[in-house]
């Protein structure tokens, strides 16, 4: 019998596709949950992959390579997708499917599924990186395919003992893992309206946040953080800290209207509070370490990189050569920032380098100062050459 390996989150549309595909296809279905960060019950998941039918169901951690491998390149790019978005779905899609390909691979399975609607980026990020590294096998996507509206599903779910969620359940799309938070759906689909404080679950509304600031210092080896306060943690371990710390400040909410790569707009909210304290500490070591030439070009190959990303061609040339930039640049953004979280806002307020290009002696109007003013005479006389030749060139056209 042919297998087919299904990325399974544990929720109802994934563990109705276990019985739908194997049906449908005529095939054994191997479950696989990958842990990119979001609390849950993994070994829960596990087994009710295995009770609704699956053949075989795993769970790997891939928290470490998410950050090895993910986060910090979107960092060294300061990733952001139109300014907003940390665009943390999008950076642990290729990773969920790579991973499902080395376990297809591993397993001789022809076929790889997701549980994706028609309507998302999501789809497109899976597809693409099947496409990219393992083009010969075939991909089934039953959210597409299975034309079922939710009351039908839950009926098929009863039908077929697969456990459905008790209650109303949230009334949100929600997707999760170390880098942020999104919610979808329900009455977020109402732009006009601002969204209701349920739809929030790791910030405080800045009403709520406390009236003394919180600072915390970040330290940065080759743009990569390393540790905070002075103490050395594990990539995940210290973006979990900060989620909770900026959370507790109520930093790193987002709310915005996001061009979706298959051309719909939607309302689309977010919590990232470490994503953005990290960035915001982030840009600043680059705006201490960073030469202004290679500061000022950079932004022009971050926003190509955000959209690369966002459009899900992870695995592609064009990415590993703009990964190779980003990362001459990071060599020497080592150092550390001092961040202050208050009120919903996130603020680097010092910083320090052993490669920090600020010069004291160049900066101060003190008596310290060691630039040679006389210097800049000469320097503007040439600099404004150009404008001073237009102006002539100019006095002499016909209407002057
Ligand atoms: N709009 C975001 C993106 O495209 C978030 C998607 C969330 N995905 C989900 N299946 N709920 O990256």
């Amino acid at each position: 019998m042919d297998k087919c390996v299904l990325a399974y989150s544990g929720g109802l549309d994934t563990s109705v596709a276990i019985k739908w595909i194997a049906d449908r296809y005529n095939v054994e279905i191997i479950a696989l949950a990958v842990d990119v960060g979001e609390e849950k019950n993994y070994e829960a998941i596990r087994e009710k992959a295995e009770k609704v039918g699956a053949v075989e169901s795993l769970v790997i951690d891939a928290q470490d390579e998410f950050f090895n491998d993910f986060i910090t390149r979107g960092i060294a790019a300061n990733l952001m997708y139109e300014h907003k978005y940390p665009a943390f779905t999008a950076l642990a899609r290729p990773l969920l499917a790579k991973t499902q390909v080395e376990v297809a691979r591993q397993r001789n399975a022809q076929y790889l599924a997701h549980g994706c609607t028609g309507k998302g980026n999501d789809q497109v990020r899976f597809e693409t990186t099947y496409a990219a590294l393992a083009p010969q096998m075939e991909v089934i996507a039953p959210a597409r395919e299975w034309d079922m509206t939710r009351e039908q599903e839950i009926e098929y779910a009863q039908k077929h003992n697969i456990p459905v969620p008790v209650g109303k359940g949230s009334p949100y799309s929600v997707d999760t893992n170390l880098w942020g938070r999104s919610i979808e759906c329900g009455v977020i689909e109402d732009p006009t309206q601002e969204p209701p404080e349920d739809a929030w679950l790791w910030t405080v509304g800045v009403a709520d946040a406390p009236d003394e600031p919180t600072y915390v210092q970040i330290e940065f080896d080759q743009g990569v953080p390393v540790a905070l306060d002075g103490e050395n943690m594990a990539g995940p371990d210290l973006i979990s800290r900060l989620n909770t710390m900026g959370g507790a400040h109520g930093v790193g909410r987002v709310n915005m209207i996001e061009n979706r790569l298959v051309g719909i707009k939607s309302r689309e909210l977010y919590e990232a509070p470490a994503a953005t304290i990290v960035l915001e500490a982030h840009r600043d070591l680059e705006s201490l370490t960073l030469d202004r030439e290679t500061l000022h070009f950079k932004p022009y190959l971050e926003l190509r990189y955000a959209e690369l990303v966002y459009y899900g061609l992870w695995y592609t040339p064009l990415r590993e050569a703009l990964d190779g930039f980003m990362a001459e640049t990071q060599k020497r953004v080592s150092g550390q920032v001092t961040v202050k979280l208050h009120k919903g806002r996130c603020e680097a307020v010092a910083r320090q380098s052993d490669y920090s290009m600020y010069d004291y002696g160049l900066a101060t109007y003190d008596a310290a100062d060691v630039f040679d003013q006389s210097a800049a005479e000469g320097f503007i006389h040439i600099w404004s050459l150009p404008a001073r030749i237009s102006a002539q060139v100019g006095r002499r056209l016909p209407d002057e």
